[in-house]
């Protein structure tokens, strides 16, 4: 007897990860990798504010329970105060709190769909939503990214991708993979179709502080909506350099709340997971309202890194890079003649050690190839990367 695993479960991949299993078997070997696909600040030169872990140290005592299942109440104040510092009215009796925005976004997925549904998510996407939408059945539905716009959705493509059983439009601002932050231009005009088409907006903005440029703003899409249901999902993983936390949070703006059940179906299934992780829940409130000074170191990192990268990928022929402005990714085009961006990828690892992950991983525009490459390394790691990426294109393609 063989016990297979189920159908939807074989409908779940992540490539992000996905690629590591080849990394660790060279590891194995003795050969040494350089990781530069997964976006953890903490598995390089960043560390979490020391406040935070103050916060959960001074409350261990209170925290060895399980904690509401919605998340504690001091954490759902400040993160109501933080929303309404963005311009979002919401009531910290609405929010609900989760180990990670993943955890919610699986949640938030299942309930605004039925398998019959579907959902539009970015092309390229953040592997997340489409793994959801694949697990529970419900239909994934692409919008494209449009790099010569300097990859802002292209609201055609939006437009055409809408059919009577689309529900939601999931738009992940700034943008992982390709680093982009939206104009307030686009983002009203998504808000506009989202009225046109009675969609509920899904609003990834778990990098909103991570700005690379000083012209940069980034606009809270529950600012912006006030006519249409909008979910706003944001958390300490990025912003605060704290994965390791798992604390992310989820908000309906007043819209969504006035004119659905959804909310009350995610405080639902929440229940059935009974909470998330108690101890971290009291970094919230301290990572919200107290210092901020990380991010202007980590800033100035990311700023170098990025203005590395970019000159880098001037001088490699075959490749060219849109700036990512903001987050911690950019996310090349491979001209060269090559089939297949995952050949591409496992060769550079194989040959050269280097883990980037393919843009296939992400979806992208057929006939398009890329990868992502993380900017978080010190120049000296991404230097070594980009000479050895920069010798396995001339000793392929010259
Ligand atoms: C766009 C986006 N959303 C959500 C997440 C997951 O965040 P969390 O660590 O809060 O689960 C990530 C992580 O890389 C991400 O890039």
């Amino acid at each position: 007897m063989f016990w297979k695993a189920t159908e939807r479960s074989k409908r779940v991949s992540y490539a992000i990860r996905d690629i590591v299993v080849e990394a660790t078997k060279l590891e194995k070997q003795g050969r040494k990798i350089l990781y530069l696909n997964i976006g953890d600040p903490l598995k390089y030169d960043f560390r979490t504010p020391k406040h935070l872990w103050e916060a959960v140290f001074k409350n261990k005592k209170k925290s060895e329970s399980y904690a509401p299942s919605e998340g504690i109440a001091e954490a759902r104040e400040a993160i109501a105060n933080d929303f309404k510092k963005k311009g979002m009215q919401v009531d910290s009796e609405q929010i609900m709190l989760g180990n990670g925005c993943s955890e919610l976004i699986w949640f938030a997925m299942s309930c605004i769909a039925n398998a019959c549904d579907n959902i539009l998510i970015p092309r390229p996407s953040y592997p997340v939503y489409p793994a959801a939408l694949n697990y529970f059945d419900i239909g994934a539905k692409f919008y494209d990214l449009d790099e010569e716009n300097a990859w802002q959705p292209d609201i055609e493509s939006i437009r055409k991708n809408i059919d009577e059983r689309t529900k939601a439009i999931v738009v992940i601002n700034p943008n992982n993979p390709t680093g982009a932050n939206y104009s307030k231009k686009t983002l009203k005009e998504i808000i506009n179709i989202a009225a046109e088409h009675n969609l509920i907006i899904f609003s990834d903005e778990i990098y909103d502080m991570l700005l690379l440029d000083e012209t940069e703003k980034h606009y809270c899409m529950g600012s912006l909506a006030k006519d249409v249901p909008v979910l706003v999902t944001n958390g300490l993983s990025k912003n605060f350099l704290a994965t390791g936390f798992r604390m992310g949070w989820i908000a309906p703006n007043e819209f969504l709340l006035e004119n659905s059940d959804i909310m009350d179906a995610i405080f639902r299934v929440g229940r059935a997971r009974l909470c998330a992780v108690h101890p971290f829940q009291y970094a919230i409130k301290p990572a919200l309202e107290g210092s901020k000074d990380h991010l202007v170191e980590a800033i100035k990192k990311l700023r170098e890194r990025r203005d590395y990268a970019m000159q880098r990928f001037e001088e490699i022929d075959g490749l060219s890079c849109v700036k990512p402005n903001a987050a911690f990714y950019a996310f090349p085009n491979i001209e060269l003649p090559i089939e297949d961006d995952k050949e591409f990828a496992l060769s550079l690892l194989k040959e050269k050690g280097v883990c980037v992950v393919h843009g296939s991983g992400f979806g992208q525009e057929p006939e398009t190839k890329h990868f992502r490459i993380v900017l978080l390394p010190p120049i000296e790691v991404l230097e070594e990367a980009f000479n050895k990426i920069e010798e396995f294109i001339k000793e392929r393609f010259s």
